[in-house]
């Protein structure tokens, strides 16, 4: 390599640089160092027409729009990952049904009657009656009494599917319904004062007052 190179040097030599003994060549450049150059010149255009002219997104809208994206996140999951509002979609509320059918008419009747849990379409409720309420007690369960903590039988999306069609009996008339236990709850899910049921007048609302 070194004895190619003194050949070519001697061709490329330019005679009168001579420095103190130290002399120039004029070599010309490698096509593989042209090549890079003019393609670092065609991305130095390309990117100049890109940020100046095209309608990107500045690194505050970007931010911006990253931000919203957790804040949905965030407003999706309450504390037991369920959603804010029931479901009224008859798609879902058919797929609730069947949950319901599978998971929940054992005990609390194929209509929501009530058998050994208790009646789901009356107005009276022993863990509240807001759907927040209702999402929680069939996550969470209240195993010492009978009813099973479904957080980890059944899927997210089933719970929400299945609260859904448990807030959609409320008002319905099962064939037999179960007395009712809790307490009243009016159509704002409100405690309805002094209108505790006569079954064993336990569990104050979570959200409310005691019955007296
Ligand atoms: C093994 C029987 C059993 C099964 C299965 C069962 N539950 Fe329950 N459930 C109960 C009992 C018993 C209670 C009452 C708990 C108490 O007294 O604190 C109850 C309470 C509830 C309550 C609260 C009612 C109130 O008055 O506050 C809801 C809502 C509920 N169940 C929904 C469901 C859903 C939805 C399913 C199916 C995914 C289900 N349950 C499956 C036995 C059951």
């Amino acid at each position: 390599m070194s004895n190619k190179h003194s050949k070519d040097a001697d061709e490329k030599l330019i005679k009168d640089h001579d420095y103190d003994g130290i002399q120039e060549l004029d070599n010309d450049l490698p096509n593989w160092w042209m090549f890079l150059f003019y393609i670092t010149v065609l991305f130095a255009i390309g990117y100049m027409i890109n940020v100046s002219f095209m309608e990107n997104d500045t690194d505050a809208e970007r931010f911006e729009k990253s931000w919203l994206q957790l804040e949905e996140k965030r407003n999706k999951g309450g504390a037991s990952g369920g959603a804010d509002e029931p479901s009224t979609d008859p798609a879902i509320l058919a797929e609730g049904s069947k949950v319901f059918a599978g998971h929940c008419a054992t005990c609390h009747g194929a209509d929501g009657g009530g058998l050994v849990g208790p009646n789901l379409a009356d107005n009276f409720w022993i863990h509240g009656a807001s759907f927040k309420d209702i999402q929680h007690i069939i996550a969470k369960g209240q195993v010492d009494k009978g009813m099973l903590a479904f957080e980890t039988l059944i899927s997210p999306d089933d719970r929400y599917k299945v609260a859904s069609y448990v807030v959609s009996l409320r008002g319905t008339k099962p064939a037999n319904p179960k007395e009712p236990q809790g307490i009243e709850y009016d159509d704002q899910n409100n405690p309805i004062d002094g209108n505790a049921s006569s079954s064993d007048g336990k569990a104050p609302s979570p959200d409310g007052k005691a019955p007296e």
